[in-house]
């Protein structure tokens, strides 16, 4: 039996091999992943005066509206007007110009006659450092080309797991290896072991082929036909299941429009366009006036905008499709008159036996939208998120409490409810949720 010891220490070395390789793989990927970040954090352009990055968010908030850097809008291109007017000057034509105009000021009034005697808005409420912080972004330099490099985008962190990828398969291939290994030096020291007890090991001999004693076998066929037949079964009702589900789907629309543009980097509320959701049935897609809300001043998208995948003159491109349709001429700034329909691409459809209210689920619940719609904010191309089978409302209806605070309709109907099923919380299931009628016509 001493042997045996001897053939365990062995064993117990080559694990400890093993665990410490392991530990050792598991390290280097997890540095792998750590330097990743810390060259994302690029320091912002220095200017003199006031804050650039601070300057943007009043100039797009108060300015934007009217003013483009490099083009005109309403008013003049602001980029460089520092060097045209000093600050006191500024300062008061931002402040209130119509005062100024009135004042005689020679400035402005040549400025007022220039531009057609359009008016500009007064900003009281702005400080001098507000306005200081404008004009520093208003006196930054032009973006050169697309700064693709210093721009974290998502495709560079699709290629950092690409690394950890690799890393970990490297490291599950050294294990497999040692594993053999492993294997091989222990079928030795136990050939040896028995070798030296002297164990004659018989090399194979040939017996009846594994497939005719199956066939001998009954009770082994029968368990295995028992169990082909569950298994194709399994799959047969996966695929009748899956028939009329669209989940992902994702239609080319005519106009190529980003949610991620729009609801994400720019935070514009769903509801802003999705008006409709909160009050009626419909979630609707907003009509193209909606859009003229911003884009009779938004022409083209900035530079950073562009991503490896979409460049900025596609983007340009869409917005242009955006003019043609509803026949929008943006050199003279006027509507031709010219119109034609965009024909948006439905996504999701549910049969027309089924009712869903999108009020009832929004406004009356307080379900966010990205509970069944997914994280529309980072979609680049809107797609179906939800399977929408009856499975997926009725999981949902039984797991969900209703919002009872608040809310008089509900308080009398939640004290009766709560004392029938003896729970403080009601689910929708249990409100009627689970109905055939509340969902079919
Ligand atoms: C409602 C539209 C509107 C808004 C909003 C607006 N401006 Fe103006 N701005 C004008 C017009 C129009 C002129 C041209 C002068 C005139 O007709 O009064 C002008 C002229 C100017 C000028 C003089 C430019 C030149 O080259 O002569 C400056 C500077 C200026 N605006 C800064 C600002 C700043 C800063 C903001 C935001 C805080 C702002 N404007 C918001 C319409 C607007
Ligand atoms: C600036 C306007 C705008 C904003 C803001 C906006 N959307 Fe949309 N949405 C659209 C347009 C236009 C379409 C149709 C084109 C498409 O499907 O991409 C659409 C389509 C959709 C669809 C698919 C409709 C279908 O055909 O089934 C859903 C779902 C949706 N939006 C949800 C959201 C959510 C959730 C948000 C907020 C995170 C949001 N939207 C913000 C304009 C907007
Ligand atoms: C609240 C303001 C706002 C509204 C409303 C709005 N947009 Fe935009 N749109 C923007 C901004 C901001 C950008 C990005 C500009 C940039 O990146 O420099 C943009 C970019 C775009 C682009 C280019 C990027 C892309 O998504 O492909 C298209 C096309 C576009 N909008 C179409 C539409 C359509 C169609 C609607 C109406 C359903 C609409 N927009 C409504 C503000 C708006
Ligand atoms: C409880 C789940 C749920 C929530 C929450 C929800 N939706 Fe929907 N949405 C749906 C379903 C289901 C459909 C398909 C409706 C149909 O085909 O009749 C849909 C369809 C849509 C459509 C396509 C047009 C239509 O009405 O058929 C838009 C746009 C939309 N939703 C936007 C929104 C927005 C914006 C919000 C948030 C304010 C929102 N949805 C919240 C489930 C939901
Ligand atoms: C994310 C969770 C969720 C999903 C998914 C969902 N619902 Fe609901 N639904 C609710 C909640 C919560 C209520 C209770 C609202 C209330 O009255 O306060 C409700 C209420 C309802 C009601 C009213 C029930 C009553 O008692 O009056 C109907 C009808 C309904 N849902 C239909 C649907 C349909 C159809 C679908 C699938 C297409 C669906 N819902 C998907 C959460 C959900
Ligand atoms: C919460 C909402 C809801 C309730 C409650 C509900 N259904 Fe449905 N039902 C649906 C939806 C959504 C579909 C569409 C599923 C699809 O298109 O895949 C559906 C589809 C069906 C279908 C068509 C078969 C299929 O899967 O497409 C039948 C039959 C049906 N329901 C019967 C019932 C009966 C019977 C009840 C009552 C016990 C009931 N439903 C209660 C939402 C509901």
């Amino acid at each position: 039996m001493k042997k045996v010891g001897n053939h365990n220490s062995i064993t117990r070395k080559l694990f400890l091999g093993l665990a410490l390789s392991l530990i050792f793989s598991l390290t280097s990927f997890g540095q792998e992943a750590a330097p990743a970040v810390t060259d994302a954090a690029a320091a912002p352009a220095a200017t003199t005066g006031g804050d650039a990055v601070k300057g943007k968010e009043l100039f797009n908030a108060n300015c934007a509206a009217c003013h483009k850097l490099d083009a005109k809008a309403t008013g003049p291109a602001l980029r460089g007007v520092a060097g045209k007017y000093d600050m006191p000057w500024l300062y008061k034509w931002i402040k209130n110009s119509s005062d100024l105009i009135k004042s005689g000021d020679a400035q402005a009034v040549k400025i007022f006659e220039e531009n057609n005697k359009a008016v500009m808005s007064a900003f009281p409420q702005l400080s001098n450092a507000d306005i200081d912080n404008i004009i520093a972004y208003t006196s930054e330099p032009k973006a050169e080309a697309p700064v693709v490099a210093g721009v974290p985008v998502p495709g560079a962190a699709a290629s950092d797991s690409g690394v950890s990828n690799n890393i970990i398969l490297g490291a599950l291939a050294f294990v497999m290896v040692i594993l053999v290994v492993m294997l091989f030096l222990v079928n030795q020291v136990l050939s040896k072991v028995a070798k030296a007890n002297g164990i004659v090991v018989t090399p194979k001999t040939p017996t009846t082929s594994i497939w005719k004693a199956f066939a001998r076998n009954q009770f082994l066929i029968l368990v295995s036909a028992i169990f082909l037949l569950l298994a194709s079964a399994y799959f047969v009702y996966g695929f009748f299941m899956q028939i009329g589900v669209d989940q992902d789907y994702a239609p080319i629309q005519p106009i190529h429009y980003s949610h991620r543009i729009h609801a994400g980097d720019n935070e514009i509320n769903c509801k802003y366009c999705h008006s409709a959701a909160r009050v009626s049935k419909n979630g609707g897609i907003p009509s193209l006036n909606v859009c003229m809300n911003c884009h009779k001043n938004i022409a083209e998208v900035a530079e950073t905008t562009a991503t490896p995948e979409y460049s900025k003159a596609f983007y340009d491109e869409q917005i242009q499709k955006l003019y043609t349709a509803v026949g929008w001429d943006k050199t003279t700034q006027s509507y031709t008159g010219k119109t034609q329909p965009v024909k948006w691409v439905r996504i999701h459809n549910l049969p027309d036996f089924v009712y869903f209210n999108h009020s009832q689920h929004v406004t009356v619940a307080g379900i966010e939208c990205q509970t069944c719609h997914g994280p529309v904010q980072e979609y680049e191309i809107q797609k179906q998120f939800a399977p929408l089978t009856m499975g997926w409302c009725i999981d949902c209806h039984r797991k969900t409490d209703v919002k009872m605070e608040g809310n008089e309709y509900y308080t009398k109907i939640h004290e009766e409810l709560s004392k029938k099923y003896g729970v403080d919380k009601l689910t929708a299931a249990q409100m009627g949720g689970l109905e055939c009628g509340k969902c079919h016509y």
